[in-house]
């Protein structure tokens, strides 16, 4: 049992709807409001490749478009025996919308990392550089 278990079970549970069809690379995230609140996410790919949104970005669009600004934690889940840390992009949101969180890598078989977004992202650029 970890803190982070219910995290991790949401992003498996956000994997299953994963529109992966170009890469079949399906991911699942969930990202944890300081009140309990968890907005799970999936990416979605599309025919342009590019357009493509991973999970933790729509994880963190679905909270802040419901009026979430506070988290304390964010998991991303693969099917893959080398964890998935997020995309650069998606460390530059987490950073920008939650801060120094802790990042849950798993995957489906129980392996699990976490590694805080200071440790992912040691030198970010943000609203404090402007
Ligand atoms: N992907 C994510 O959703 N999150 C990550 O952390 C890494 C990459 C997606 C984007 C694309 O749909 C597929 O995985 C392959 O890059």
């Amino acid at each position: 049992m970890s803190e982070f278990d219910s995290l991790i079970s949401a992003a498996k549970t956000a994997r299953v709807n994963a529109h992966a069809r170009f890469s079949n690379f399906k991911v699942g995230a969930a990202l944890r409001t300081t009140s309990g609140k968890v907005f799970g996410g999936c990416n979605v790919e599309n025919a342009t490749y590019g357009l493509t949104v991973c999970a933790e970005r729509v994880a963190i669009f679905k909270a802040i478009s419901e009026g979430e600004r506070k988290f304390n934690g964010i998991a991303v889940v693969t099917d893959t025996e080398t964890l998935t840390p997020p995309c650069g992009a998606c460390r530059q949101l987490i950073w920008e919308f939650c801060g120094d969180v802790p990042v849950v890598m798993a995957n489906l078989q129980g392996k699990i990392e976490v590694l805080r977004m200071s440790q992912l992202f040691p030198k970010p650029f943000d609203s404090s550089n402007l």
